[in-house]
């Protein structure tokens, strides 16, 4: 039983059938394939935006690194939540994109930013050269902790960092989950709530290795191209990134696996809840779990195979009880929780983001 991360299931059905599906025949390489052409007008109207530029790629670290190399010049600064991705677990890949500019992280329970946090941050810096000035935001949509930003709050951090001149980034590692929990549609979740790139993540959700940069902005795209070739991600064969993302929207996949895992978090929510002594940090919003467990049932759990990461020493309980056997009990669930379960990926707990 491994719910260390999402990223520990292999790719989708649908999705390897593509990759074979496309395998065949020659076809123009560096993006100028069909399939490739294909993704614009295929994002365009599952977004409702009729000038949205997409710019695929293989992992959400370039996604992330590379959104924000166009939004942040090296002299700036970019705010995020302090347990933020971009921040602890891409080994400075934002700063070397942007060659140079600086993360700055903000304080927020459930991994949010609160609008009066980046208000009071943004209306209280001192405006001087030796500053570095805020030029973007970018929140994660689900948090680190697993929650979900409502489409007001989005836009409430939208219209505070538009009035500060910032643009604002969403790291959409998870984005079908988190659309999943809101039930809203992908347009009202970003750009008309005045996000200006997306980093729409597919790998955790049953890709193989895909992910889109989607920018709403046109003046914002106009570089990308040549950074994402410097980066080294323009991939040759590109139709096997386009496959990718084309089998993982058509027929509504990625929704259908997103709500699926989500059911599936919820389920093992529900059966940990029943057992004493273990209780969650956060409630589950989306696929990712976040329970806190006393030390001799962790130490059993391990024991008995299961295999997830401890996700922050902070918010350990003290002191915690074991009963007699409810090692056993929690292992008995977890093994119903994942009959079935696939691409139903969710994290028990996390350490380091991953
Ligand atoms: C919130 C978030 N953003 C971005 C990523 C980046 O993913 P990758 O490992 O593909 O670079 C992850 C992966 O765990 C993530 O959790």
């Amino acid at each position: 039983m491994n719910f260390a991360s999402d990223n520990v299931v292999g790719a989708s059905a649908p999705i390897l059938e593509a990759i074979v599906r496309h395998n065949g025949g020659a076809m123009p390489a560096y993006g100028a394939d069909p399939l490739t052409l294909g993704l614009t007008p295929r994002f365009r109207a599952l977004f409702q935006h009729e000038d949205l530029a997409v710019f695929p790629v293989a992992t959400g670290t370039a996604a992330n690194a590379l959104a924000l190399a166009v939004m942040v010049p090296p002299f700036g600064l970019c705010l995020c939540h302090e347990e933020a991705h971009v921040m602890e677990d891409e080994c400075g890949a934002p700063e070397f994109y942007t060659h140079g500019a600086k993360l700055h992280g903000l304080p927020g329970t459930g991994g949010k930013i609160a609008p009066d946090t980046l208000d009071g941050f943004l209306s209280g810096l001192t405006r001087h050269v030796k500053q570095m000035p805020p030029r973007a935001l970018t929140l994660s949509q689900l948090t680190e902790s697993g929650q979900v930003y409502t489409v007001e709050e989005i836009a409430a951090l939208c219209r505070i960092a538009h009035g500060h001149g910032l643009t604002v980034h969403m790291d959409g590692a998870r984005f079908a989950n988190a659309l999943s929990a809101l039930g809203c549609s992908p347009a009202e979740m970003t750009w008309r709530a005045g996000i200006d790139i997306l980093s729409f993540g597919a790998s955790k959700n049953g890709a193989l290795a895909a992910e889109a940069i989607l920018v709403f902005r046109q003046d914002l795209a106009d570089t990308l191209e040549y950074r994402r070739k410097r980066a080294g991600h323009i991939l040759s064969k590109g139709r096997f990134l386009a496959a990718q993302l084309e089998a993982y929207l058509a027929d509504d996949h990625w929704l259908a696996n997103a709500a699926h895992a989500n059911r599936m978090a919820a389920r093992l929510a529900e059966g940990l809840g029943r057992i004493p002594g273990v209780r969650l940090a956060w409630p589950v919003q989306g696929n990712e779990l976040f329970p806190i467990l006393p030390d001799g049932l962790d130490e059993a759990l391990r024991r008995g195979g299961a295999l997830y990461y401890d996700w922050t020493s902070r918010s350990l309980p003290a002191g915690e009880a074991v009963r007699a056997g409810e090692g056993e009990e929690v292992l008995d669930l977890l093994r119903r929780g994942r009959e079935g379960g696939d691409q139903a990926d969710h994290r028990l707990a996390r350490a380091h983001r991953l």
